[in-house]
């Protein structure tokens, strides 16, 4: 049987509707399209204002006065904010971002030939003083070199107030906002490199520990010896083609860090840096990732930017034996000793200055 079909046209009205709800959708269409492009442009100068490498830090140049400008900038904010507070939560943006945690903003007070970061842990304070009074300390009105501690947070309520108050004294504690832990060496260094370059004018920077014991004008001379370049240097106790340990204190996964070698590193307890060497680095952290042995990530910086290492003999590891242990190499050629601290390295301190006198006086003895 044939089925028959009738066509059925819709009223006048109901197409009428229909025109009407097409225009409707059109134009919510549109709107949301508006909405969705402004929202892009906003998205993407905001992101593009973040990540924009400021043009000092590319050129690897001082920019006191760019952080001097930003600070104005943070003070009229707060003078606005008295009459207006609806600025007050557009403070935080107005600050300076940094590209690590770093919170101390303390900027150097005069042009160092040598810049001391020592990592050190929070509770360490009696390390820290001894320090202070030994080989960190100047006597110079005008000195070369300057010390400063790389502490970050703790959260033992005491203990952080101890800090705080410990930095309003001394003055010498670069801070950044993460929990301190040994495997956050990283974040330490990272920091102190940022605080570094932003903050501070140098020529050379010395990355050491506040168990090391360091001949500051020892490092100064060898620093000024012709044979040491002022630029691309990155010197210390070289481990070359270093085993990536499986086992033991430094063991590392297979899924942390895959291979048979690390690049060249130079020893954590003590390395130099040049100034633009620590403006490529601190410019190269986004592009090398995260790695919990902070020494270890310096050499892979140093790769990335194509530094090479200059093995200086300088740089040791202390002797096993005791009655060495407190004491300069013979021959006082010792730069950075590491493993040295309280009464020994008071000991140390006050023997190497001893001998940098007899050398003195028989220089003048010589000379006459
Ligand atoms: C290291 O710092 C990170 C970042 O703040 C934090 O999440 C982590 O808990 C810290 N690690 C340790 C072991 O404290």
């Amino acid at each position: 049987m044939m089925k028959s079909y009738q066509i059925v046209y819709p009223s006048p009205d109901t197409s009428m509707k229909k025109i009407v709800t097409k225009i409707l959708l059109l134009i919510l269409a549109t709107c949301t399209c508006l909405q969705f492009i402004l929202f892009v442009i906003h998205f993407f100068s905001g992101w593009s204002h973040e990540s924009a490498p400021t043009p000092a830090l590319k050129s690897g140049t001082f920019y006191v006065a760019e952080l001097q400008k930003n600070d104005q900038q943070l003070e009229n904010a707060k003078q606005e904010q008295i009459t207006a507070p609806r600025y007050l939560s557009d403070l935080s943006t107005l600050q300076f971002r940094h590209k690590t945690s770093l919170i101390t903003k303390r900027i150097c007070a005069q042009h160092y030939e040598l810049l001391i970061l020592v990592a050190s842990a929070p509770p360490n304070l009696q390390r820290r003083n001894n320090i202070r009074l030994t080989w960190a300390f100047r006597r110079a009105l005008k000195p070369r070199w300057t010390t400063v501690f790389l502490v970050a947070q703790v959260q033992n309520q005491p203990l952080s107030n101890f800090l705080l108050r410990e930095d309003e004294v001394y003055g010498d504690l670069v801070r950044a906002d993460y929990f301190d832990h040994y495997w956050n060496q990283t974040r330490k260094i990272q920091m102190g490199f940022e605080w570094a370059i932003r903050y501070c004018r140098f020529s050379f920077l010395l990355k050491t520990d506040d168990d090391v014991f360091v001949n500051t004008p020892a490092v100064l001379s060898f620093l000024n010896n012709p044979t040491i370049p002022n630029v691309m240097l990155y010197a210390g106790k070289q481990y070359k083609n270093p085993w990536i340990l499986r086992s033991g204190k430094w063991k590392v996964s297979l899924e942390e860090f895959a291979g048979i070698h690390y690049p060249d590193f130079c020893a954590g307890f003590g390395y130099i840096l040049s100034r633009d060497v620590v403006a490529s680095f601190v410019e190269a952290f986004s592009m090398v990732p995260f790695f919990r042995l902070d020494d270890v990530y310096v050499g892979m910086l140093a790769k990335k930017t194509g530094i090479k290492i200059v093995h200086a003999d300088g740089f040791e590891l202390n002797s096993k034996r005791p009655e060495l242990q407190c004491t300069p190499s013979t021959n006082f050629k010792t730069l950075i000793r590491h493993g040295v601290e309280g009464n020994c390295l008071i000991e140390m301190y006050h023997r190497a200055v001893l001998s940098r006198r007899d050398s003195d006086r028989s220089n003048e003895l010589s000379h006459t």
